[in-house]
């Protein structure tokens, strides 16, 4: 079964054709990071209008590069939500458009479950059940993953998300959008932990995280240290190494707790931030000591891409998943209300 996967939930347009039997046959994205770049963030109708310029072409060149053309396919998928609502649209309206042409079934998939089975495309994939951290530029999640689509969220952010204080504490330290990347450059430049930033939620019990008070605790020590004159280049990469440091280790303390609490011996992290170097080497180092196992996506699947809705697709369709009616588009799309699959 060939399946084109169509992601545009918010500032990347990805397109991807997934086959069964052959895995990921083309994966191509275009980013809006140079459109939003001067206003500092994602601009929603930007990004809407430039997802309709793009997608078409991007379709085009994605068959090109798998070598098929598009009524060799079985099914498109798209990202429904949550995500962008205008954004959404594009994709479901373009991907169901497709599918009614060639005369195939458009299947809606939730965004955050396409990051989730993302590590599965890789050879060293995770057998069920796990526990996935989802962490992404809208969501920090800890959700028990029991079977295929059978989600029990066990822990989220009661504020912002993992990327957002990525981005917001980039944008204090006047780094360039996109935040959470370049924060993550400069912190490597650092190699002390200098301002020992508070670990939000750490010491109470549960799953759950909270990131705002991180951000205002790196916003008075900015201003501090500005008005001592004292916020030069390697200080400013120490509070990033600082920052960087506090987020992780309540990552990886918070993942630590969820296996002890499922039970669970399998840890998967996807989403954006799921990208981030320190993060992938400190649970590495962490999971190993307690004989746990942790899979990552490839760094290009952590991030938006098509390639992780074309599996999620897949996925849907092999369970039965009937097509949908119209287009399918959530602004908001509670994880652990789909179907099992
Ligand atoms: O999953 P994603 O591409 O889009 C959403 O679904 O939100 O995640 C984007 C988020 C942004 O906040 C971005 O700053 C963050 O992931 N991010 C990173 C890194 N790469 C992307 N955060 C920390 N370190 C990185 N290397
Ligand atoms: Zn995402």
């Amino acid at each position: 079964m060939l399946v084109l996967g169509i992601e545009t939930s918010c500032d990347e347009t990805g397109v991807a054709i997934y086959d069964t039997e052959q895995g990921i046959r083309a994966h191509c994205l275009y980013s809006q990071i140079e459109l939003h770049a001067p206003y500092g963030g994602v601009v929603p109708e930007l990004a809407s209008r430039d997802h309709i310029r793009k997608l078409l072409p991007l379709v085009d060149q994605t068959l090109a590069e798998a070598g098929i053309v598009g009524a060799q396919l079985d099914a498109v998928a798209y990202t429904a939500g949550p995500g962008l609502i205008g954004a959404v649209l594009v994709g479901g309206t373009v991907a169901t458009g497709l599918a009614m042409a060639w005369g195939i079934p458009a299947i809606p998939v939730h965004h955050m479950e396409a990051h989730l089975l993302a590590p599965m495309l890789e050879d060293q994939s995770p057998g069920f059940p796990f526990v996935a951290l989802l962490v992404s530029g809208g969501h920090t999640l800890l959700v028990d993953v029991a079977a295929p689509g059978d989600y029990t969220l066990i822990g989220e952010s009661l504020d912002d998300a993992a990327g957002e204080a990525f981005d917001k504490t980039a944008k204090l330290l006047s780094l360039p959008y996109p935040g959470g990347p370049a924060l993550a450059a400069l912190a490597e430049q650092s190699s002390i932990d200098k301002f020992n930033l508070p670990r939000p939620m750490l010491k109470k019990p549960g799953l759950d995280f909270s990131f705002s008070g991180l951000k205002t605790a790196v916003m008075l020590k900015v201003r501090e240290l500005e008005s001592a004159g004292a916020l030069d280049e390697s200080t400013k990469a120490d509070l990033a190494n600082s920052f960087q440091c506090a987020v992780v280790e309540t990552l990886v303390a918070k993942s630590i707790r969820a296996l002890k609490h499922t039970g669970y011996k399998t840890l998967v992290v996807a989403g954006g931030v799921g990208a981030n170097k320190k993060l992938r080497a400190d649970l590495s180092a962490e999971l190993a000591k307690r004989s746990c196992r942790v899979f990552y996506p490839r760094p290009e699947y952590c991030t938006d891409n098509g390639a992780m809705v074309a599996f999620a697709g897949a996925q849907r369709i092999g369970s039965g998943q009937p097509a949908a009616a119209g287009v399918v588009a959530n602004a908001r799309w509670a994880l652990d209300q789909l179907p099992v699959i």
